[in-house]
């Protein structure tokens, strides 16, 4: 029965874009819709796991059951991953974090000023690094890449280099699929072997996804 693949298996997702205050009125953020997050959460569901689905501010909204935490900033859902992850079995970074934030948030409106401005940046954490590196109750863990050229190469050096036990690929060039769409197309790394899921809507692709990570859980 397929509502008991997933059955006593703790699922954790992060999903969306975060958002990166710069003042009380502005952010930084990005398009990413959710949508493959969420779908992700909906098969983990429907495949009997219990699902914690940690989502940056997106304008879809997860099914009755999963146990949805609002974040929006980076480090945010950094804490949010690292309180959720040494109890789940699988972890799925499908979010699109921002790579920096403010050095400094300001605390009052930025004034407009001269004709150019400047603002410091930092580097935000890795998060589903800092769950790969985990050495007590590492969960399964699953990164995505989207790329828009060499995308194996460099799936591959992000699969290695965050120490991840799968990655889920995908050209986001192609047009219609990935950022925002309701299709995609995925290409699934492991250290030694690949799999091609041609294109799908994101809910077949997430059911699919699963089932691949189901097979690995069993080895
Ligand atoms: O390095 P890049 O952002 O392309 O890697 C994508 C993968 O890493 C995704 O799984 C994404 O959720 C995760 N990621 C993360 N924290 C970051 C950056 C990316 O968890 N700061």
């Amino acid at each position: 029965e397929q509502a008991t693949v997933l059955a006593d298996v703790t699922v954790t997702i992060t999903a969306g874009p975060t958002r990166e205050q710069l003042d009380p009125v502005r952010f930084i953020s990005n398009h990413s819709s959710g949508k493959m997050g969420y779908a992700l959460a909906n098969a983990a569901l429907m495949l009997g796991a219990k699902v914690n689905l940690i989502s940056g501010p997106v304008s879809i909204s997860a099914p009755q059951g999963v146990n949805v935490i609002n974040v929006e900033s980076a480090l945010q859902m950094r804490d949010a991953a690292l309180e959720y992850a040494p109890t789940s079995d699988i972890f799925i970074g499908c979010a699109a974090v921002a790579d920096y934030r403010a050095a400094q948030v300001s605390e009052q409106k930025i004034k407009k000023q001269g004709d150019d401005m400047a603002i410091t940046m930092v580097k935000n954490p890795d998060i589903i690094a800092e769950v790969a590196a985990l050495t007590k109750n590492r969960p399964y863990t699953v990164g995505f890449a989207a790329e828009t050229q060499n995308v194996e190469q460099y799936a591959k050096n992000k699969l290695k280099n965050k120490n991840l036990d799968m990655i889920c690929a995908n050209d986001v060039s192609r047009e219609g699929l990935g950022f925002n769409a309701d299709h995609n197309a995925l290409t699934l790394f492991w250290q030694d072997a690949s799999l091609e899921l041609p294109v799908a809507d994101k809910q077949a692709l997430a059911m699919s996804v699963l089932m691949e990570i189901t097979k690995q859980l069993d080895h």
